[in-house]
């Protein structure tokens, strides 16, 4: 299956529109903003199902503001590490040739472009994460999705290591864009909420860039080369979906939970169908390039319970 690609591809007016070059918004916890958390959330509690459960419901309010907060700088953390060390290792990748395939020259000015949005979201999500944390005395956890990607990356050839890294971006890259507008979409804190808007902005269009890449990628690799590709990206996608437990036992502990508490609380978390959705647009991509029309493509997500039924 062949799709047309643009010969040119522009990240629609960037100078004027991109987070980095725009917008005027600040990101700092005034005294103002504190006062204002009392009637708003730190982060979407429909996006934290432990939030759910009846021993966290029956906990102080102050108990679970504090636990959303921990979330989202484990987010912040999480986001900034992901834009420096995966989107933009992929984005070099791919303007450096890595992968012995040319992008069109406007393509590659297109991904330095991309380049400097995600340092410009690592600063930000840093200076915040920084912030929330020292007001909360929060201790950091590394991400378990970070710590998988770590391990993954280790035992990865060095030849397959730049396909491979930039599958981890295209997909993240995909993710990102669906978890951010529905972040935005809910009453949190002003800052961060501006800060989520500010970077969804972006993440919109990086989106589009990275499934327009993927498509031109994988028109070329070799078919052996697409096995490969086949079969790591459902482990890929499945270490983007992983909740951190740890991170929940850590915090539940801190704030008085005993050990065994704090397990029922993971037992009793309702499944959620989050994952499933974000997912949905990147699937989308993946089977409109023709990448599960090979039976033994398809084996490789049934194996990790991906269900991409091909009519
Ligand atoms: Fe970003
Ligand atoms: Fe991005």
């Amino acid at each position: 299956m062949r799709i047309n690609l643009p010969s040119s591809f522009i990240v629609e007016n960037w100078d004027t529109r991109s987070s980095v070059r725009s917008r005027k918004n600040q990101y700092y916890l005034t005294q103002e903003v504190l006062t204002a958390s009392d009637t708003k959330d730190w982060f979407p509690t429909s996006m934290l199902p432990f939030l759910q459960t009846p021993i966290i419901q029956c906990s102080s309010i102050q108990t679970q503001k504090a636990l959303q907060a921990s979330y989202l700088v484990h987010f912040l953390d999480y986001t900034t590490e992901l834009e420096h060390k995966v989107v933009n290792r992929a984005l070099e990748i791919l303007i450096h040739d890595e992968l012995e395939i040319t992008l069109p020259e406007s393509w590659k000015q297109a991904g330095l472009q991309l380049y400097t949005d995600e340092a410009y979201h690592a600063l930000f999500s840093h200076q915040l994460s920084e912030q929330i944390s020292k007001l909360f005395n929060i201790q950091r956890t590394k991400s378990i999705r970070l710590t998988k990607l770590a391990d993954t990356i280790s035992s990865t050839s060095e030849d397959n290591l730049p396909l491979l890294m930039f599958i981890v971006g295209f997909i993240s890259e995909t993710l990102i864009a669906k978890e951010l507008l529905n972040i935005s979409q809910q009453q949190v804190i002003r800052p961060v909420l501006s800060m989520f808007i500010d970077h969804l902005q972006d993440e919109a269009r990086h989106a589009k860039y990275f499934s327009a890449c993927f498509t031109y990628v994988w028109q070329k690799l070799q078919p052996d080369r697409q096995a490969y590709a086949a079969s790591i990206l459902p482990k890929l996608i499945k270490i983007f979906c992983l909740f951190d437990e740890n991170w929940l036992l850590k915090n539940l502990k801190k704030s008085g939970f005993p050990d065994q508490t704090a397990k029922e609380v993971l037992f009793q978390i309702p499944k959620s169908n989050n994952n499933l959705n974000n997912m949905k647009s990147m699937l989308e991509t993946l089977r409109n390039n023709g990448v599960f029309k090979a039976a033994q493509h398809r084996d490789f997500f049934d194996k990790e319970g991906i269900i991409v039924d091909e009519p």
